[in-house]
This record gives structure tokens, sequence and C-alpha cells, in this order.
């Protein structure tokens, strides 16, 4: 016998099934809501609302659990690499040698980008933030892959999956050495998938690439703690884009947008600004504490809080330990670290924050490390897209494979209701 959720309203009984996911998650199923009632719900911000049934990854707030495909994220940041994590996103199982073989081989062949893309990025200012940048060349790929826009085959599929992890680490290489003033230049086949990302990025023209292990391994540690993380904004984006048949570029364009704002993927620049300015302020943490409990000022603790997590961000707790790890490795003294050490401490004994259960987030710490690494504090946001890519990309897949209905939502009309027109002569 089913589980069902009874609604009374004005004498009415409507029943809707419980349904019950495999981590024993309930879930009201409102499929037949408004032909049985003719309500509809209204959830801004989608707090309580469910938009899909996934096998990707199961998050639980209460607990801190993050894991991708059944494995936990400390595992995975402990034991595997970002090319095996991006095949377990999208494909659902952790690659043998073979398949990853010719997963990283598959790439390889597509690892270069038209030409006459670099025309596209030259017509942006230096001042250009990456976020846009990269948002555009997404979409400017489209003109240069068509066929990655119907995949309504397997194979098309799996062909503008692999273009697109092939080709978006170029473009993220371009735009930071654009920014730079470097020259545009490809990495190399013979390389693995994150140091070739790291060479097509810091590679000088007049030097020798010189491997640093510990920056390779801290970059592809970061790149798969921000691989996946459920329906968030900008994988909500990419699967409501996706619904309309828009193709995967477009898809991974929109949520390249929506990952940039402060809120969302934004937040890690954010967070980076905001300790600069406390230490330019004298340390001064009590201030900006302030400023985040006062309700008339629009300032947030950046890198605390966070929709799911009502404990700690499980990722957070491992770019912390990184952070120290790398720092240390690299014989860098950084006082921002420990500006946010004690900024942490500060808040998680503030009333305001424990009532409100707010925590460090992943985007508390990365910065530090990405700081470490060379990288500039406008490209932190662009490298949290390079880590969430799979997870776009395996969303996106699922969201097709299923057969997802165009994503439309109803609304709650609280506008005029009908009246006349009147000229402008009588307004
Ligand atoms: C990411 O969803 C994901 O999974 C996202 C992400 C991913 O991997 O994709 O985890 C990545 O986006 C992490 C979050 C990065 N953003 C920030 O660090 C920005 C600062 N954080 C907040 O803006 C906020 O915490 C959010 C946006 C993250 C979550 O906002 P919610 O869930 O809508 O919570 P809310 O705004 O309703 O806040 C509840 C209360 C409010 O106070 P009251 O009105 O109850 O008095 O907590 C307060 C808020 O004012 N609050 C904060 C705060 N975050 C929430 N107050 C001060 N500083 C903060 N950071």
């Amino acid at each position: 016998m089913s589980d069902n959720a009874t609604l009374e309203y004005k004498g009415e009984k409507y029943d809707f099934p419980v349904i019950k996911g495999t981590e024993d998650e309930l879930a009201i199923d409102i499929k037949t809501l408004r032909s049985l009632t003719t309500m509809t719900t209204l959830d801004p911000g989608y707090k309580n609302t469910g938009s899909c049934e996934s096998a990707i990854t199961f998050l639980d707030g209460e607990k801190g659990i993050l894991r991708y495909r059944g494995y936990s994220i400390e595992e995975l940041a402990e034991k595997a690499d970002f090319l095996e994590v991006a095949y377990l996103l999208i494909f659902g199982e952790l690659p043998n040698k073979e398949q990853l073989d010719a997963f990283h081989h598959d790439i390889i062949e597509e690892s270069t980008v038209d030409e006459e893309m670099k025309k596209i990025l030259d017509a942006f200012p230096k001042s250009a933030h990456p976020m846009g940048v990269l948002s555009s060349l997404t979409s400017a790929l489209i003109a240069f892959n068509p066929t990655t826009v119907d995949v309504s085959s397997e194979k098309a599929m799996y062909y503008a999956i692999v273009r697109i992890l092939a080709k978006f680490p170029i473009l993220v290489a371009w735009t930071m050495r654009k920014k730079k003033g470097l020259p545009l230049d490809y990495g190399d086949d013979s390389l693995g998938y994150v140091e070739n990302i790291h060479k097509m990025m810091f590679k000088r023209p007049n030097k020798e690439y010189k491997k640093n292990q510990i920056v390779i391994d801290a970059l592809d540690k970061l790149l798969i703690l921000h691989a996946d993380h459920e329906q968030n904004c900008s994988t909500s984006t990419v699967r409501i884009v996706g619904s309309s048949h828009a193709g995967l570029f477009a898809s991974l364009s929109a949520g390249i947008s929506a990952l940039w704002g402060p809120l969302h993927g934004g937040a890690n620049q954010a967070v980076l600004e905001m300790l600069q300015a406390i230490e330019e302020d004298g340390g001064d943490t009590k201030k900006y504490m302030a400023k985040a409990k006062d309700k008339n000022d629009p300032f947030r603790l950046m890198g605390f809080g966070h929709r799911v997590y009502k404990n700690f961000d499980p990722r957070a707790k491992i770019i912390k330990k990184a952070a120290d790890e790398v720092l240390g490795d690299l014989g860098i003294e950084d006082p921002i670290l420990e500006i946010a050490k004690g900024l942490e401490k500060e808040a998680l004994e503030d009333q305001y924050f424990v009532d409100r259960k707010l925590y460090p987030n992943v985007d508390f710490y990365s910065g530090i490390i990405y700081r470490a690494l060379g990288i500039p504090t406008e490209m932190f946001t662009v490298m949290f897209a390079l880590g969430r890519l799979p997870g776009w990309i395996a969303q996106w897949r699922e969201m097709r494979l299923r057969n997802e209905p165009i994503g439309r939502p109803r609304q709650l009309y609280i506008g005029e209701n009908s009246r006349p027109f009147v000229t402008v002569a009588k307004r």
C-alpha cells in the first residue's frame, strides 16, 4: 500500500503519493495538485520544492554529508583524481583504467579551439570580468561545434560532452592569459588532465614549464570538491535551459552566468575581497561581524551560510585543512589565512550565527588556496566553474536521458484585475 499525504481544504480531501528516496528522504508528489484542486504551491527560492529525482549527488545538510554517486567527498578528495570524478558523475560509475584512458584520449582528440574564437576573446577589454568572458565564449563555441546542439543519440551526446570537457579548460586558460597580457597557447597532450590545465594557464612564453606536484594536487582536489552539488542555483539553471533542448553549451553558458553571482559561486571572490578589507582595517573582524548582523546593512559575511548545510559544509573542512598544507608546503605565510580563521572562530561563537546555523561554506577558504597557487582573485569563480563543469554536464545528461519536461513554473498573480484601455488624451 503506497503512502499518501492528504490535503484537506474547504471540506474536500485530496491524496498525494509520498515517495521515498534511496536515503529515506520523503517527498510529496504533487504532479496532480492543480488538476485535482485548481491550486498551485508558492515557494520563493524553491526552499521546500524538489525539481527532479536525481541519482547523482546526495547531501545531508543537517549531518554535513556530501556524496557523488554514493562515494563520500572525503574519500574522493583523498583518493581520486578530477578526471575520474568527472567520469563518475557523468556516467555513474568509477572508470576502470581502460575506460579512463579512452575517455582521456577522446578529450585530447578534441583539445583545440577554432582560431576564430581568439577574435571574440580579443574583442573584450582587459577589464572584462572573466566570468562574463567565459560565459560568452562558451556560448560562442556552439557556432564552431553545431553538431553539439542536437544530441538525440547517446553517441552525439557523448561527443558533445568530451568536446566541452576538452575545450572549456582552454577557454579558462585563455581568459586568464588575456587578462594578464600573455600569449594564448595550448598545453601538452602528454600531460594529465589537470596538469595540462595548469600548464595552459601558467606556462610563461619564455620559460620551460616546471611541474609542481603540490600545486597540481591542490588544484585537482579543489576541482573535485567543486564538481557537483545537486540542485544549486547554477545547476538548476543548466537543467532548466537544457530542458528546452537548447543544447549543452548554451545550458552551460547560462549556468556560468548564474554561478557568477556573489550569493553563489561569486562568493569565493567576495570572501577574499572581504578578508583583504579586514586586513586593511587592521584586522578589525568585530566591525565586519557587526555589519553582517546589522539588518540595515546589506553586507553579509561572505563564505558563511548555506541553503542546505545547517552544519559544517564538509568541503569547507577539507579545504581549510588543505589551505594549511598547501601554504606550508609552498612556504607561504599568508596573514589572510589567519584573519579567516579568526573570523570563523568569532562567528562560530556568535549567537546570531549559531541561532541561524551559519557555518563556513565551500567558498570561505578556497580563495586562500587559489591565491597561493597564483590565481588572480577575479579568476576564483572561473575556477569554481571549471570544477563544476562535470556536475553541470552530469545533471544536464540525466535530465535529457530521463526526458524531463520543459521547466515552466507557475505563479500567483497579484497584479491589476481586468481594466479597459484609456487613451493617452484621457490619462
Ligand atoms: C554556494 O546551493 C549550493 O549548493 C551552493 C553551493 C554549491 O556548491 O553550488 O554550495 C555554492 O553558493 C555557497 C554559498 C556561497 N554564498 C555565500 O557565502 C554568500 C553569503 N551567504 C548568504 O548570502 C546565504 O547564506 C546563502 C545565499 C548562501 C543562503 O541563503 P538562504 O538559504 O536564502 O538563507 P537566508 O538568506 O534566508 O538567511 C537566513 C538568515 C537571514 O537572517 P534573518 O532574516 O533570519 O534574521 O540568515 C542570515 C539572513 O540574513 N544570513 C546571513 C548570512 N547568510 C544568511 N547573515 C549574515 N551573513 C551571512 N552570510
